[in-house]
């Protein structure tokens, strides 16, 4: 008899769902991935087992094929759903829109129809800050209003906590939502991080394949922001704390700690960084020079986010360790550990 609770991980071979397989498997859980490999690649696989000394069980399936969908949750009796699997850059959902809401939000649909017709109860959703937009207060906390999305990615996210309010409402499903700031980092074993394809969109991807004398330099989106360096301000969270936050909210609904079928929590260190304070953590801790040029800023950009996070830290016990340097030092490391 396994008494091991198991836990289905959707885009499990990505960056941030690599890293919750394997604290789901560090803390105990049976973990089971599905990922299509359209972002992902199949030895982050073996990374993961080699990192845990357990191999987790994977199924290569489009979430947009209902029929594989169902067919997965009648063979696999899962005791819950952790969903990463969407697309997630910001600039290709402008130009690729209707792809973006088919995979992100027909992906969902799929998951959670399977999860009523099999009776599975517990789900954790991948959302995001972008969906507050600009806010208009810092820090910003969960009952800052939802402004209209600046993307087609942003509005999936709104979208499907809003296809979430109704699937809690219609049936006996509990659901957490976590909305990131921005993941950074990479697993201290350095065997998996970020593996963004072609010319990356986030900032420290750029950052260390500059380093890394892939890119020529860094542009700075924009030096004439109301900031205290003139550059953008964001939360930048490591993507290991990120993981711990998701093991601590799938174990608040399996042990029916929650105070409600659906809750929110953002998910950041409560800390703002400029641009150009990445770049000085980047240096000083990897002891060497970036190359960067400050540009134009880019279309779309937020002067400034970063998190109250209180409600996550009494409500979840989650308490974000990792300082911004530390978060560059794992990146550097695992950028040097790529090809
Ligand atoms: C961070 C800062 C850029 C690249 C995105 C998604 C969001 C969430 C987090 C998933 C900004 C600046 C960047 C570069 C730069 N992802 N920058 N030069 O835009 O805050 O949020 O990641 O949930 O949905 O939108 O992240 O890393 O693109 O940018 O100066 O080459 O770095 O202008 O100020 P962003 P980012």
């Amino acid at each position: 008899m396994n008494l091991k609770q198991k836990i289905l991980v959707t885009g499990g071979l990505g960056y941030i769902g690599s890293h919750t397989a394997v604290a789901l498997q560090e803390a105990g859980y049976e973990v089971v991935i599905i990922d299509d490999l359209s972002n992902s690649e199949l030895f982050v696989l073996d990374r993961i087992t080699q990192i845990t000394g357990i191999e987790p069980e994977f199924h290569q399936i489009d979430l947009k094929d209902a029929d594989l969908v169902n067919e997965f949750f009648q063979n696999n009796k899962v005791d819950g759903v952790i969903h990463f699997a969407a697309h997630k850059a910001v600039g290709e959902s402008v130009q690729k829109p209707l792809m973006y809401h088919k995979n992100n939000l027909l992906g969902l649909l799929n998951v959670l129809e399977a999860m009523k017709e099999n009776e599975v109860d517990h789900f954790i959703f991948s959302s995001s800050c972008t969906v507050y937009g600009q806010a208009d207060k810092m820090p910003i906390d969960e009952s800052a209003p939802i402004k209209k999305a600046e993307s087609p990615y942003a509005k999936t996210k709104q979208i499907g906590e809003e296809i979430l309010e109704d699937f809690v409402a219609a049936f006996e499903k509990n659901v957490i939502s976590l909305r990131y700031f921005n993941p950074v980092g990479a697993h201290p074993s350095a065997l998996i991080g970020e593996l963004p394809k072609g010319v990356p969109n986030n900032l420290v991807p750029f950052v260390t394949q500059t380093a890394a004398g892939m890119r020529e330099f860094l542009s700075v989106f924009g030096s004439d922001y109301p900031t205290r360096d003139g550059t953008a301000i964001r939360d930048y969270i490591y993507v290991c704390d990120l993981a711990d936050a998701h093991v601590k909210a799938l174990t608040r609904l399996i042990q029916k700690q929650n105070k409600s079928n659906l809750e929110v929590f953002n998910l950041g260190t409560g800390i703002g960084s400029t641009v150009l304070e990445v770049v000085k953590a980047f240096e000083t801790v990897n002891n060497l020079k970036l190359n960067y040029k400050l540009v134009e800023r880019r279309a779309g950009d937020i002067i400034e986010a970063f998190a109250d996070n209180s409600l996550a830290e009494n409500e979840l016990g989650w308490k974000p360790e990792t300082s911004l340097e530390e978060s560059m030092r794992t990146a550097w490391e695992w950028q040097r550990s790529l090809p």
